[in-house]
């Protein structure tokens, strides 16, 4: 077992293996109980690497055979130790056949082979592969895979892995078998296999140079009705990438596969996608217009791994961000080309700012807290003792912004000659993240040399700006200071090459044309500086009046702007930054400072100016919805927390109950109005302007009911009876719970009843519950309606989609709640993270990230959190997944 002493592996101490894997041939024998893995490896001498043994790590498996087929004196001679067997063995080839005996009923890690409904799955990102069978389970062993599937018919009538499918069969006993293969080398962690009874929906369709694909999307009996949006967004990922980057799928066939019981999101298995369901089933009665969103980027995400992260793949897993962080970026860019093809070209910029707000949120939310937090690392870690705890918001989402940023740096032009050449030099290979920005820089002729800093830094950094106006020469100067705050492990750092977009606004509201002392001409309105030393100052010249800047536009940079700005300056932005995502940035600023006044005692209302220039931009018929809804939301509470010292959720959630209040009430007949006005006629159909619409009508429905209008509460009882698709149906059920009416029980229990058999919106019921606030003092804590929901039938703690809705929503998205003052969170927190780490480590990681950042927190909290990390630290056969949490928590 890995548990209790996982040493540290560091990326410094890499090593190429002495012996690598040219082929295998695996052969399984599926049984619940006791499936048997024959693997025949053909292994041969690495020349890069020094003379040694070949090495096979392996995990929770029963060896019942090892034959060595090789040359030399002691060929054959094995040892195991830690998990890895060492194989001496002479010349240049060897053949290594071995038996191993599995129970994937008793895997309850969701890693390896396991069951979910009866069915056979497996995951093996990052080092599930060693559970299946002994090997060098590192992903710069690429090999040649085929398989032979055996099963059951009548359990599992559907046999599939990798690549393509040679033939299958029927064998006696009532057993079929197929055999795949798979043409392309790949490492162990892309190896895959399905064995369940499952139906597809199938399209074939042309690839651009007119190849016939074969494209499957696999779901049980009865949902084939909720997998139409799945193959569509395939289809839609596949003509973007032949477009914007000229790649096209490689395989005859390419399968997405929906599975109920997953760790993670989704997998990018060679040829053989596995779906958490969440992301591949909708139908307009089950799934929202987000959930139809989501499903869109994670098929376009894990597709487009086929190109970055399988055909290129991680030399080893320190390099996670090579194919997560560009990936990420692939469908972030995606997505935002999408929605601006929808919106048409007149609303194609506004359309591209929402996917950018969406995304900015998420960053500032999830990443800043864990740059500033014991956790904090590199988006290329140096070290880790559990590899799946680095899945992270650094390693994914700062890494698509440190992408984002070549981008910006390059163009999009010299972006795509960088990609080409990145291809050209290592596909099929196994590389490190200086192989991508080396090709990016001798593309395009530059040097990145200091940009690499970003892969070796941790921290959010703090860029300073300050401005000073000369009217006499019409000059504008910008002084620009650096700073990244110490992390753990890292406390000098270096300063950043960081591009800040730049736009100079006139007292008219209107852009400027900017000039830079020395320069001829002036240029565009807005321009990307690139800010390389601690500080740098930038004259702007030919100016008629002193102007108002706009700085990091697009969010230009994964950096916390300082910047001095006056209510009034932040309302003017508001009004006329001609940078949508700083209008919209502008809003957040000014709502921060009014949350955050109103937490801290130093405000006792909101002020009048805050509510007049909300409802200006919330009103401005100009802004398409989905926009006015961004705007329009109040900063996330996690985000908030994370900008408040100490962090006192208590204060905080009254604050945002005070302001949701405010802006209800002063503003009810605006909201009323906005609801009639974003009403969508007509069937339900997934489209971004319908979105948008029913975006802002849901929120009019949750301010109203915040400020307990009794009009907005009829609005949302008759919305929640008489919707015909789950947004407006969840969107008015979240205004009620999320308000004192008491009619929000009695739309929770008829939410339940009709969806009782239907796991997916089970969860959002769950969640919905865990994630609720205290709008009146007669409601009994969250924490025993979690613990009571607990209890209900449809939870599970085996089933990770339960966990992340009921618990994880209570942990991290409900701090007031979580962080009660007697504690209570506290102690549950501790005995369910236990709980599930005898299930399930990677889940229970997860869930203890929720108080890895205690030490912000009021000193009472501290004092009440300190003996719960503890005492699960203290627990009895605790994972290394977990322990490396709390561990770093308590360091
Ligand atoms: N590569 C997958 C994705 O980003 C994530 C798999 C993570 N799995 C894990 N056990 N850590 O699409
Ligand atoms: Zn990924």
């Amino acid at each position: 077992m890995k548990t209790e002493h996982a040493p540290t592996i560091r990326r410094a101490d890499y090593q190429p293996l002495a012996w690598t894997v040219e082929r295998i041939d695996l052969h399984f024998s599926l049984d619940p109980d006791a499936t048997l893995v024959k693997s025949r490896m053909v292994c041969v001498r690495n020349p890069a690497a020094e003379e040694g043994p070949i090495r096979l790590w392996g995990e929770a498996l029963e060896r019942l055979s090892l034959l060595v087929e090789g040359a030399g004196p002691a060929a054959g001679t094995v040892r195991e130790a830690d998990g890895v067997l060492e194989i001496d063995a002479g010349g240049e080839r060897a053949v290594v056949e071995v038996t191993t005996r599995i129970d994937p009923r008793a895997n309850t890690t969701l890693s390896g082979l396991y069951l979910s409904n009866g069915g056979f799955f497996t995951q093996c990102e990052a080092e599930g592969f060693r559970r299946i069978t002994y090997f060098p389970d590192r992903p710069d062993v690429m090999a040649r895979y085929t398989v032979t599937l055996e099963a059951d018919r009548a359990a599992c009538p559907v046999l599939l892995s990798n690549g393509n499918l040679l033939e299958e069969g029927d064998l006696p006993g009532g057993r079929h078998y197929a055999r795949w293969e798979d043409p392309f080398p790949k490492p162990s962690y892309l190896f895959a296999l399905v064995a369940a009874k499952l139906v597809a929906l199938e399209r074939t369709v042309a690839t651009a140079s007119g190849r016939e694909v074969l494209l499957q999307v696999w779901v049980e009996e009865g949902n084939l009705d909720r997998s139409e949006h799945a193959m569509e967004s395939l289809i839609h990922s596949m003509r973007w990438d032949e477009e914007t980057f000229g790649l096209e799928l490689d395989l005859d066939r390419f399968m997405i596969v929906a599975v109920g019981d997953f760790n993670m999101g989704a997998m990018e298995n060679k040829g053989l996608n596995i779906f958490n369901t969440k992301f591949v089933l909708a139908k307009p009665d089950t799934a929202t217009d987000v959930d139809y969103e989501n499903i869109e980027s994670v098929v376009a995400h894990e597709y487009f791994h086929n190109w970055t992260g399988n055909r290129v793949t991680c030399r080893d897993w320190f390099q996670l961000t090579l194919k997560e962080g560009l990936t990420v970026f692939r469908d972030q860019q995606f997505s935002a080309d999408m929605l601006a093809r929808a919106a048409g070209p007149e609303g194609a910029v506004s359309a591209r700012a929402v996917k950018r707000i969406d995304d900015v949120r998420v960053l500032r939310a999830a990443q800043f807290a864990e740059d500033a937090g014991p956790m904090a690392h590199p988006i290329r870690p140096d070290s880790y003792r559990e590899i799946n705890n680095f899945y992270t918001a650094t390693v994914y989402e700062k890494g698509a912004e440190v992408i984002r940023m070549l981008h910006t740096l390059l163009g999009t032009e010299g972006f795509r000659n960088g990609m080409d050449l990145y291809f050209s030099y290592h596909d099929g290979q196994a590389v490190t993240c200086d192989d991508f920005v080396e090709a990016m820089a001798e593309a395009n002729g530059v040097d990145l040399d200091q940009f690499m800093r970003w892969y070796e830094q941790a921290g959010t950094p703090r860029v300073k700006a300050s401005g000073a106006w000369d009217a006499a020469s019409g000059t504008y100067a910008l002084t620009l200071a650096q700073h990244t705050p110490p992390t753990p492990g890292q406390p000098e750092k270096q300063p950043l090459v960081i591009p800040v977009a730049v736009g100079l606004i006139g007292p008219d509201g209107r852009d400027r044309p900017l000039r830079l002392e020395g320069e001829s001409q002036p240029g565009a309105t807005t321009r990307v500086l690139a800010l390389t030393a601690a500080g740098q100052t930038f004259r702007f010249v030919g100016l008629d009046a002193e102007p108002v800047p706009s700085l990091l536009r697009g969010f230009s940079a994964p950096v916390v702007l300082e910047l001095d700005e006056t209510d009034e300056r932040l309302a003017f932005r508001m009004a006329h930054d001609a940078d949508p995502f700083n209008r919209w940035d502008a809003a957040q600023r000014y709502a921060e400072r009014v949350i955050l006044a109103l937490a801290g005692g130093q405000a006792s209302a909101v002020p009048q100016a805050f509510v007049a220039a909300f409802r200006a931009l919330l009103n401005d018929a100009a802004l398409d919805p989905a926009f006015r809804a961004q705007a329009a939301a109040l900063p996330a509470e996690a985000y908030l927390l994370e900008r408040m010292s100490p962090a006192d959720p208590a204060a905080l959630r009254a604050a945002l109950i005070a302001t949701m209040r405010t802006l209800g009430g002063a503003l009810a007949d605006d909201w009323l109005a906005l609801i009639d006005a974003m009403r969508v006629d007509g069937a339900y159909r997934y489209h971004p302007g319908d979105a948008g619409r029913r975006a802002l009508g849901n929120l009019a429905l949750r301010y109203l009911a915040a400020a307990g209008d009794a009009r907005g509460l009829a609005a949302a009882s008759t919305r929640f009876e008489s919707a015909t698709d789950m947004t407006e149906r969840f969107g008015a059920l979240a205004a009620l719970v999320q308000s004192t009416s008491p009619a929000r029980e009695a739309a929770l229990a008829a939410f339940h009843e009709r969806y009782r058999d239907d796991a997916l919106v089970l969860d959002k019921w769950f969640a919905l519950q865990a994630g609720a606030w205290r709008w009146d003092d007669a409601v009994a804590p969250t924490l025993e309606r979690v613990r009571a929901l607990m209890a209900d039938a449809a939870f599970s703690l085996s089933n990770p989609n339960k966990v992340y809705a009921l618990l994880g929503t209570f942990f991290r998205a409900n701090a007031a709640e979580f962080h009660a003052a007697d504690g209570s969170g506290h102690a549950f927190w501790a005995e369910q993270v236990v709980a599930l780490d005898a299930k399930n480590p990677q889940v229970a990681a997860r869930m203890a990230r929720a108080l890895e950042n205690w030490c912000r927190y009021a000193p009472a909290l501290q004092s009440s959190i300190r003996p719960q990390l503890e005492r699960v630290l203290a627990a009895p056969g605790l994972s290394s997944d977990v322990q490396e949490i709390v561990g770093k928590a308590l360091a």
